[in-house]
């Protein structure tokens, strides 16, 4: 096969103290938001750090809802946050982590589809690609270089009228 190349786009840590001090700050950050969740559903804790251009982290953790769909993912929960605290400021990076209080958690968390498309819409709306950390509890971390690499073939502004 001619012309084609096959791209990695993800960085895999597989000694956490080889990570940067900036990023394992942040992903300490998220793992203390995944204990503020509220998962009395699922029992599984999800916890978000963003990283904002002027210096700001906004995290986010699960909020979960008896009417089960009502709940809000982690991710969602501090891209909102962030986006209404401080609607003018570029996301910078972004860790996502979370708490499987049955076994712990041996491989990168991964965010859900609708979180992919929301960080998305930031990721445009900024024209600046954000950092997406993501981690278990023991194992690799995963580093990737922006949302886009991690939702392909994207729905986007631009199909709208
Ligand atoms: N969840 C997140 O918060 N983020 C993810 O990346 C995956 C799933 C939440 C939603 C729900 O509260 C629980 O984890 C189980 O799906």
């Amino acid at each position: 096969m001619k012309n084609l190349t096959l791209k990695s786009e993800v960085l895999v840590y597989e000694d956490r103290n080889e990570l940067p001090e900036e990023i394992a700050r942040l992903l300490a950050k998220a793992e203390e938001a995944a204990t503020r969740a509220y998962a009395q559903y699922s029992h599984f804790q999800v916890g978000a750090a963003l990283l904002l251009n002027n210096g700001e982290v906004v995290t986010g953790s699960n909020q979960e809802n008896a009417v089960y769909p009502c709940g809000l993912c982690a991710e969602r929960t501090a891209a909102f946050s962030a986006s209404s605290l401080y609607p003018e400021v570029p996301f910078h990076t972004l860790a996502i982590t979370a708490i499987n209080p049955v076994e712990p958690l041996k491989e990168p968390v991964s965010p859900c589809g609708s979180c992919r498309q929301v960080l998305y819409e930031y990721e445009q709306k900024f024209n600046q690609p954000i950092e997406v950390i993501l981690s278990g509890q023991v194992g690799p971390v995963y580093r990737f270089r922006s949302v886009a690499d991690l939702l392909p073939y994207t729905f986007h502004a631009g199909f709208l009228p």
